[in-house]
């Protein structure tokens, strides 16, 4: 092996170079969040600024940035997950040594929530992917803008999307948990790349439980409203004049 080989072998093989793993791509994974929640806020702007935004995300770079974005998502996601078990058993391992006299060993009650939590979202992101990026229920698929037939008609996908409440509620349970992993890891995070000390402790305490408050207020909104009725079905809307309808239409409201 190499002279860089061995130093990332080596690096993967240290309790602290898994950690900076975990922390990284934790940092790389919650921008990934906050760049989704705030993009998905534009359902609140109307079917045509969310379809807008979702054909840009799948043309820009003619349309190889979203696979570029979408293989920096997966790698780092799944080295989030392999880096955090690979440290949970090195720990365990740890500990088994330690006290090999115990009859029971039991990880720490945070980082057993922070595993169940974290392989719910993988759980969620899975059954979110089939719900939306790639729908298998028939009436999600196959929508298209009703002013622009070129654009993928996002909006009435997600409207549709939360028609039934056990849907919501599964997207209620495992967003919060979610949260909940957030909270726990962005303040450890911060710990891991050193930059906790007793000083900062509450203040970066703070700042996780205020940010994975966002998240989960933005997040939590859309299923909720739409589950409430409260926003229109896109398909029902009607096109802009200008747009989309002849002079001499009946939409044409100018004419009436
Ligand atoms: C309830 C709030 C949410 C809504 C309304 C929502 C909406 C959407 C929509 C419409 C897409 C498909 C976009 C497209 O293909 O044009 C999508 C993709 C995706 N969402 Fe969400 N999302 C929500 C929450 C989340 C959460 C909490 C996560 C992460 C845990 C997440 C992770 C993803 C991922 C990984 C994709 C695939 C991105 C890609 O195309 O590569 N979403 N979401």
């Amino acid at each position: 092996m190499n002279a860089l080989g061995t130093a990332l072998l080596q690096f993967w093989k240290s309790s602290i170079g898994k950690k900076l793993i975990v922390a990284v791509t934790g940092i790389l994974l919650v921008g990934f969040l906050v760049a989704h929640m705030v993009g998905n806020m534009l359902v609140y702007q109307g079917q045509e600024d969310l379809n807008k935004y979702a054909y840009f995300l799948h043309h820009f770079l003619h349309g190889w940035g979203i696979w570029l974005f979408r293989l920096g998502l997966i790698g780092a996601f799944a080295l989030h997950i392999v880096a955090t078990i690979a440290l949970t058993r090195q720990n365990k391992e740890a500990r088994n040594t330690r006290y090999a006299h115990e009859e029971t060993v039991q990880a720490p009650r945070s980082s057993r929530i922070m595993i169940w939590s974290g392989l719910t979202v993988l759980g969620f992101v899975i059954f979110h992917i089939l719900h939306f990026t790639i729908p298998v229920h028939p009436d999600l698929q196959g929508l298209k803008d009703p002013n622009d037939a070129k654009m993928v008609d996002v909006y009435t996908m997600v409207v549709r999307g939360f028609q039934n409440p056990l849907v919501v509620l599964f997207y209620i349970v495992a967003i919060s948990l979610l949260c909940s992993h957030l909270m726990h890891g962005i303040s450890s995070l911060f710990q891991t790349l050193g930059l906790r000390s007793e000083k900062t402790r509450l203040l970066i305490k703070r700042v996780g439980v205020g940010l994975a408050l966002v998240l989960w207020l933005g997040f939590i909104s859309i299923p909720v409203v739409v589950v409430m009725g409260a926003l229109g079905d896109g398909s029902q809307e009607k096109p802009k004049p200008a747009m989309s309808a002849p002079a001499s239409s009946s939409l044409d409201v100018t004419k009436s």
